[in-house]
């Protein structure tokens, strides 16, 4: 079967694109990278996708004189590459109305919280200082309210009472790193079935939850 057409969008580290190309180098991962594409010059995972072979465009967004501008050119790239779904991975920029009804249910991302709890930034102090138990990152379609959309992959961790901002971070990524790939497993498999709020996974309610001990 044809591998589903991944495109990532990053500004920065891209350790979930590094999960996400690693998941695609096995041989039977029903998706591929066709091209990354990140808005800053310097981002480490510009590297990661040389390396690994995948074409890498760079678009500065201060090159551009408005967001429609920004997305408008960025919405061309991808269809350029037969792009058939989106990833956003740790990617600082807000995509606007425009390109997020186009991309509608073609358009993923990572979010370092379990939504709806801690949107926005700063998300692992903000849990800290919350006293929640559990923290953790959601895989979830982009819809135009940000940090918001039907929710396909939770993977929680606990917090612990000696957790600072940096090690509780550490410990959502490791779990982020494997949902992710998981994510798209499920969506290239065609078996991620999207409703008004939520979605279905083999058609029972999901999301479907990775829940680490440790
Ligand atoms: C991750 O924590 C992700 O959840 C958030 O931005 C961070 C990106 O990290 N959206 P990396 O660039 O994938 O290493």
């Amino acid at each position: 079967m044809a591998r589903l057409r991944i495109a990532a969008l990053i500004s920065g580290r891209g350790s979930n694109l590094q999960a996400v190309i690693d998941a695609c180098a096995v041989p039977d991962f029903p998706a591929e990278i066709v091209l990354v594409v990140s808005n800053r010059a310097d981002a480490q995972g510009l590297e990661r996708a040389t390396r690994a072979g995948i074409p890498t465009r760079v678009m500065p967004h201060r090159e551009f004189a408005t967001r429609d501008a920004f997305d408008a050119a960025v919405d061309r790239v991808l269809r350029e590459a037969r792009v058939e779904l989106v990833c956003l991975a740790g990617f600082m920029r807000v995509l606007g109305s425009a390109f997020v009804t186009a991309w509608r249910d073609r358009l993923i991302n990572i979010h370092p919280s379990l939504l709806p709890q801690f949107p926005g930034l700063d998300t692992h102090a903000r849990a800290i200082a919350a006293a929640v138990k559990r923290h953790g990152c959601t895989v979830h379609f982009v819809r135009n309210e940000v940090d918001s959309g039907p929710i396909i992959v939770v993977g929680s961790v606990p917090v612990m009472p000696t957790d600072t901002a940096d090690t509780l971070a550490a410990r959502v990524l490791a779990v982020e790193h494997r949902a992710y790939p998981l994510a798209l497993r499920l969506i290239a498999e065609g078996r991620v079935h999207v409703l008004a709020d939520g979605v279905e996974i083999d058609g029972r309610p999901g999301p479907l939850r990775l829940d680490a001990t440790a």
